[in-house]
């Protein structure tokens, strides 16, 4: 899988794409991520990305060449599967979206800041519109980290165990069973005794109980989704 990340603060993704599973993804070649500088696609001496908005108000709005510059550039290359915004009134990312988009070869994400970009290249290039909360970061940079990190993680080969990808929360809409390891006891707390015996079919039943319970207490909303 390749993503192509557009953004006019590339710094923001530095980190979170290139350290730990996902930078060992990208060594393993098992994904490939690409930073694009918006700036870089922009004109005049002080390569300006975002503009005042027309009709007024506060705040300034991404500029339409910059960006459609980059993405005909990106699209002349390869063919892309889907071409993401990142923006508060997208849809909301979740699990389901995750599995679909792992599935994708090529991938390009927009990043909004300031204000937004102005809504043509919504109109005339983007096919998908991912929220990651009712909330507003200041850009779509930690976003875009998010839903690369969600999609990644899922590409086989990419967790050493591919079963624990394959149990996690919201895999089977169900929340994962809690998880202990050594000591066996601590300050008197115990691990519970089912996960000592060796009974692979009890703990496994024991797991997907307490998965179901968990479920139950903290986001009923699951059980209903069927
Ligand atoms: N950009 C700003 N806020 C965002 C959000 N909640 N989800 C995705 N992109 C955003």
């Amino acid at each position: 899988m390749r993503i192509d990340i557009l953004t006019v603060v590339p710094e923001v993704l530095e980190s979170p794409l290139n350290t730990s599973i996902l930078g060992r993804a990208q060594q393993k070649g098992k994904a490939e991520i690409h930073v694009h500088n918006l700036r870089e696609y922009a004109e005049g001496k002080y390569r300006q990305v975002d503009d005042y908005p027309f009709g007024g108000g506060a705040g300034m709005v991404m500029m339409i060449e910059p960006v459609v510059k980059c993405i005909e550039k990106l699209q002349s290359e390869r063919q892309y599967d889907e071409l993401i915004y990142m923006c508060p009134d997208g849809e909301r990312f979740n699990q389901k979206t995750a599995n679909s988009l792992s599935l994708k070869e090529n991938l390009i994400i927009l990043c909004g800041h300031y204000k937004g970009i102005d809504e043509r290249i919504r109109e005339h290039f983007i096919t998908k519109e991912i929220s990651i909360g009712d909330y507003v970061l200041t850009g779509g940079e930690l976003a875009a980290a998010v839903v690369s990190d969600a999609i990644i993680r899922l590409i086989p080969g990419v967790i050493s165990d591919e079963e624990s990808a394959l149990s996690d929360s919201f895999q089977d809409d169900l929340l994962a069973p809690p998880e202990y390891t050594r000591p066996a006891e601590f300050r008197g707390w115990k691990v519970p005794d089912i996960l000592l015996s060796g009974h692979a079919k009890n703990i496994e039943d024991w797991r997907h109980d307490q998965a179901v319970k968990r479920t139950e207490e903290r986001r009923p909303d699951l059980l209903d989704s069927e």
